[in-house]
Parts: structure tokens; C-alpha cells; sequence
């Protein structure tokens, strides 16, 4: 039995100091010891000092390391092994090693792994910093209504149609809260039970998505769109399961509630390629967001680390680049051992996940990471590599060399073709999001075809010209299937695509004017504040990263996206939350890390600033589901 401590030694010789493994062996026999593997964030760069072992092979998080020849690791005893020359200083204990294996003769062992130890001037501090809940109105929504006038509060209901002819929207409404709530009670009856209370639901005239909730003498709902009417029977759904399962909350009496969203985006992004959520697990997602009133999933499918959406007539995409594990091309990362993941979803799973969506308002929009974050792709596809382009030329800021797909190699069009044809079949929703983002400098500068193909389309050499160049083309090709890029703020960049696009600003505040005066439609998604993956707090044992920042909840929660914004240029279309997934390594993680924040930026998607409210917000977020 193996176990890895691990500390960081902060010696002003080695750059960002070095990290120094301890590799106990808690049993009672010898283990022998040819290779160790490990991964971590905080990775040693290329010119790496390694003491206690020779330093053979980095491969973004993945680390091989070799022993002396015939060393072995006596009972009780322990192997220390330094790496010095980091490319991070450690901000919190997740910046360690994540995973190891030892190999001897084939034979592989895991190392249990703990976090990394706490230097002596970093601060515990809180690990979440929840503020003092306030229930000033015994009432539980979020997102909170533009319009609250409600006047009388009653004790808790069910609902149920007053006209047996929409009792299916009661029916779906139901089966939503069941789902999300599975041992609550009850919030629909669709019998004349003498704890509901009727809903005539009628159309009329509301904004766009919009509703309003008439108290008196039963209740009436009206709307003008499909989607009004769900958002209006989520908010009674919400109302009333709040009532019935918790004292502190009462249900409307009299009064009413106008409402209507502030955006038309209100979105969330997920990463399935670093760490995989299963069909049931996006299902139950979409589930969250329709009851956030939240109505865009993002779902960034492919990237360096896996490929996982089936395209028909290239069955290398899933059989190979959507499986890591130890000695295959793909190496495991993050949090996993030598069995490393797999995982990819079938074009009937995508099919379903895409029309669960749909019947709860939230359309998926997929991400196909190009023209970098590649390597997944071109693990499956090797002849879209130049072979004369110099290997190791360039690394991505993750780690990878040589990760761009090539604009000059010709069969790469075709297989583009094929896969934005298949993903426009699978996914009806009108933007088809093409990455863009974290292109390298140097990309494809010793591609000698690479280089040809920009000279002949008259391209300037350089990785932003010809990246924008590639994106154009892209473009035009998604056109010919009727859908719309979608792209990170990079597309515009060195040149820029055409401003038909939908740009994500994610880069920065700042970018979320700039592309507008660019005459971009933009959600905002800015990482500094709505990145689910980053640190929620200084602090050591904050577990998350923080290279884009640290995002408090009440930071996330009181941020404005559409201050000092450009008139008459470019929209807002709305607001977004990303969920990058190199630290989620299954479902207690991506609760700690996603709520309340993803509640948070619901609501400032939808409420106005001057019915935002921090301390309501505090106690009601609590209420909402998790995955
Ligand atoms: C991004 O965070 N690379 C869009």
C-alpha cells in the first residue's frame, strides 16, 4: 500500500520553487520501483530538475519520472523525489499532485494521495464564507421577479388545473420537481384535493418570456409565449415547495407578481472533456437550469484531453480520443489513476438530451474546441498532422505541444465537413460554438503547409491572422448547414469574423464593451467572476483554481455585465456561467463548486439590479436543487 504526501519548497533557485513528493509504503513486503507517474496543475516546465529520480516525459499534467535501475521502497520506508522549476506557485492544497502510479515489470500500483501540505504563511481561511441568511418576505423564488406585489400570505398549497385541458403542463411540472426533489411532497394534484388551490392559466399580453400571477380567488397565470408559461408555473412550483416543505416559508394569497427576464441569455456552460458527466448527469442538469429559468446549456463536447460526441464516418473521434488511461496515446490527467476515463455520448443519447431540453425551454448549443485545444483530435486523426512541422514547437497554456488542427493540410477540410454536418444534424439550435479561444502564439509557425495555405489566401503569417482566416472559413461552411458560429472572444481577434457571430467575453470585463464596439452580439461570461472552477476564497483550503481570479459568491452574485457599455453598438445579449471541469472530479465536487453560483448568476440574468438583494438571495439559494 502506497500513500503520496507532498509538500512545496519555495527555493529562490528553482522557478516557483518545487514540489516534493513523499512516497510512503505502508505494507510489508518491498515494492519495487522502475517508472513513477503523476499528475498535477503546478507541472514542472521543460528544463525540469528532478532529484531522486530522472525526469523522462511531461505531457501537460502528465508527469513520468524513472528510478535508478533496481530500486525498491523497503517496508515502513519512503522515496522523496524533488521537481523544481514549476510553471505555478501553489494558491491552495488542489495545486499538488492530483494522482500517481508507480509500473515495475508492467505491473502498475496506485499511490493514495493527499492534498498538498499547507505552507506555514498561507491562511486556512474559510472554506465557504456563507453570509447571514435574511427572510424578510416568507416567500422563496429565485431567480427573485422584476415585480413582487404580493399583499396576504396563506398557508402552504398544492396546484392544480383549473381547466382539466392543460393538465399536462401540470402533469410536466410535476414530474420536474419530482425528479429534481424526490423525497418532498407533492406540489400538483390534478383531483379537487382541498389543500390546492385552482391555476387558470390564460394567454394575454406579457413580454417576451414573461408572466404574470394574479392572487385572488384561486390564482391566474398569463403569458403570451410557451415559455412564459412554464417560467410562471416554475415560479408557483417554487412557491409552493418552499411552503410544503419547509416551515419558514407561506404561500401568496392576494396581490400579484409581474415578471420578466432582464436577458434573453441566461446560460451555462459545461466542460465534458476534462472530466465526463454521463447522459443522465446532463439530463439531470437541464433539469437544474429550467428551474433556475435559465435557457441555454453550452456543452463544450471536445478538447485536448477527450473528444466526446459520436460523428458518423469518423469512429476514431470516440474510439480513441475519447479514452485516456495509462500506456495509451491519450495519458491520464487530473484527479484520475492509471485507469484513467472514458466516455463519449451517442448520437441517440445527444438526441434525447438535446429534446429534454427543448421541452423545458433550454436549448443546447454544442462546442466543437477548434482550431487549438486539438490534441484529442488529432490523436484520432494523425494524418492531419504536417509532418514536417517541428514537434514540441509550441505548448498550449494547458501544456500541450503542437495542439492546433492545420489549415493547410487539405484532408482536414473534409473532415471538418463531415463533422459540423453530423453536429448541425444532432443539434437543431441555431448557433454552432467553434472554440476559437487560447491559440498559441507560435502555432503552426514550422508548418511549412501550414504556411502555404495562409500565403495563398494572402494571409499575413501569424497565429491571430491565420486563426482568423480559419474561423471565416469555418463560417462559411456552417452557413451552408444554416446555423451561426458561435465563438470565445479570440474570433476577434486578427482580423475577426463576420459579425453575424455570437462572441463570449471571457477574457476580461473590459471585453464585453469591446467586442460590442465591434458590432458583436456578446454574452458575457467574464472569468473573473463566472467561472465555476475558480477558487471561491483565499485562502488554503478554498480548493479550485485561480488564474483567471477568485470568485466569492457575493462577488458573483453583485456583479453588473451591462455597465459602460457602447449605445447603438453591438447587444448584450445576456450572461453566462462556465463550468471548466479539469478539478471536477464527480458529482460532491461539482456541487461544492457550482452552487450557489450558478444560482447566483441566474439571477442576475434574469432580476433587475434594484430588486437584487444579497442577504434574501443568501437564504433562498439554499432551497435550490444540486445534481
Ligand atoms: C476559455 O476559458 N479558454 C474560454
Amino acid at each position: 500500500m502506497l500513500r503520496l504526501e507532498q509538500c512545496h519548497l519555495p527555493e529562490p533557485s528553482a522557478q516557483n520553487g518545487s514540489l516534493r513528493l513523499t512516497i510512503f509504503n505502508a505494507g510489508n513486503t518491498a515494492v519495487p520501483v522502475e517508472k513513477l507517474f503523476f499528475t498535477s496543475l503546478m507541472r514542472p516546465i521543460k528544463d525540469a530538475i528532478v532529484t531522486g529520480g530522472t525526469f523522462v516525459r511531461r505531457f501537460a499534467n502528465h508527469v513520468e519520472i524513472h528510478a535508478e535501475a533496481g530500486f525498491e521502497i523497503a517496508p515502513g520506508a519512503s522515496w522523496d523525489i524533488t521537481v523544481a522549476g514549476l510553471n505555478l506557485t501553489p494558491k491552495n492544497r488542489t495545486f499538488g499532485a492530483l494522482s500517481a502510479w508507480i509500473e515495475h515489470e508492467g505491473t502498475v500500483t496506485e499511490c493514495l494521495v493527499a492534498g498538498l501540505d499547507r505552507p506555514d504563511d498561507m491562511p486556512r481561511a474559510p472554506v465557504k464564507d456563507w453570509p447571514e441568511p435574511k427572510i424578510e418576505v416568507p416567500v422563496a423564488l429565485i431567480p427573485w421577479p422584476a415585480e413582487f406585489a404580493v399583499l396576504g400570505m396563506g398557508p402552504a398549497v398544492m396546484l392544480r388545473p383549473a381547466d382539466q385541458t392543460q393538465a399536462a403542463a401540470f402533469v410536466e411540472l410535476g414530474a420536474l420537481h419530482k425528479r429534481l426533489f424526490p423525497t418532498a411532497p407533492d406540489i400538483v394534484t390534478l383531483g379537487d384535493h382541498p389543500d390546492a388551490v385552482a391555476v387558470r392559466c390564460v394567454e394575454g399580453v406579457c413580454p417576451t418570456e414573461g408572466y404574470r400571477i394574479e392572487f385572488a380567488d384561486g390564482i391566474t397565470l398569463t403569458y403570451s409565449d410557451l415559455n412564459g408559461q412554464r417560467h410562471g408555473l416554475i415560479a408557483l412550483a417554487q412557491m409552493a415547495h418552499a411552503a410544503l416543505s419547509d416551515p419558514r416559508f407561506r404561500f401568496p394569497k392576494s396581490g400579484y407578481i409581474a415578471d420578466a427576464p432582464r436577458h434573453e441569455w441566461r446560460g451555462m456552460h459545461l466542460d465534458v472533456s476534462r472530466n465526463f458527466i454521463n447522459a443522465d448527469g446532463v439530463t439531470r442538469l437541464l433539469d437544474i437550469l429550467a428551474w433556475h429559468r435559465m435557457n441555454r446549456l453550452h456543452w463544450h463536447l471536445t478538447d485536448d484531453e477527450a473528444w466526446r460526441l459520436e460523428i458518423e464516418g469518423l469512429p476514431e473521434l470516440t474510439a480513441i480520443g475519447s479514452k485516456r488511461a495509462h500506456n495509451t496515446v491519450l495519458p491520464p490527467q487530473f484527479a484520475e489513476g492509471p485507469s484513467g476515463q472514458s466516455g463519449y455520448y451517442t448520437a441517440d443519447e445527444i438526441r434525447e438530451i438535446v429534446a429534454h431540453g427543448q421541452a423545458l425551454g433550454v436549448e443546447v448549443m454544442p462546442e466543437i474546441d477548434l482550431p487549438g485545444h486539438c490534441t484529442a483530435l488529432l490523436a484520432a486523426l494523425p494524418h492531419l498532422v504536417d509532418p514536417e512541422e517541428t514537434e514540441e514547437s509550441y505548448h498550449s497554456v494547458q501544456g500541450y505541444p503542437n495542439n492546433a488542427i492545420n489549415p493547410g493540410i487539405p484532408e482536414t477540410w473534409p473532415a471538418l465537413e463531415k463533422i459540423f454536418a453530423a453536429v448541425a444534424d444532432l443539434f437543431p439550435y441555431s448557433y454552432l460554438h467553434l472554440g476559437g479561444d487560447e491559440v498559441d502564439a507560435d502555432s503552426w509557425s514550422t508548418s511549412p503547409k501550414a504556411r502555404a495555405w495562409a500565403a495563398e489566401k494572402h494571409v499575413q503569417a501569424g497565429a491571430a491572422t491565420i486563426q482568423s482566416a480559419f474561423m471565416r472559413d469555418c463560417q462559411q461552411m456552417l452557413s451552408k448547414h444554416n446555423r451561426k458560429l458561435g465563438g470565445w472572444d479570440e474570433c476577434a481577434d486578427g482580423g475577426g469574423v463576420d459579425t453575424s457571430a455570437l462572441l463570449f467575453a471571457w477574457r476580461s470585463r473590459e471585453k464585453i464593451a469591446a467586442l460590442m464596439e465591434d458590432g458583436y452580439h456578446v454574452v458575457a461570461t467574464p472569468g473573473q467572476h463566472y467561472y465555476l472552477d475558480m477558487a471561491q476564497g483565499d485562502g488554503w483550503d478554498n480548493p479550485g483554481l485561480t488564474w483567471a481570479g477568485i470568485s466569492p459568491l457575493q462577488e458573483a452574485y453583485e456583479y453588473e455585465a451591462d455597465v459602460g457599455l457602447p449605445e447603438n453598438k453591438g447587444k448584450l445579449v445576456g450572461l453566462q456561467a462556465c463550468m471548466w471541469s479539469e478539478l471536477i472530479d464527480g458529482t460532491p465536487r461539482f456541487n461544492y463548486m457550482a452552487f450557489p453560483r450558478l444560482s447566483a448568476v441566474a439571477e442576475a440574468a434574469w432580476t433587475p439590479s434594484e430588486e437584487k438583494d444579497w442577504p434574501r438571495f443568501a437564504a433562498l439559494s439554499r432551497l435550490m436543487p444540486q445534481l
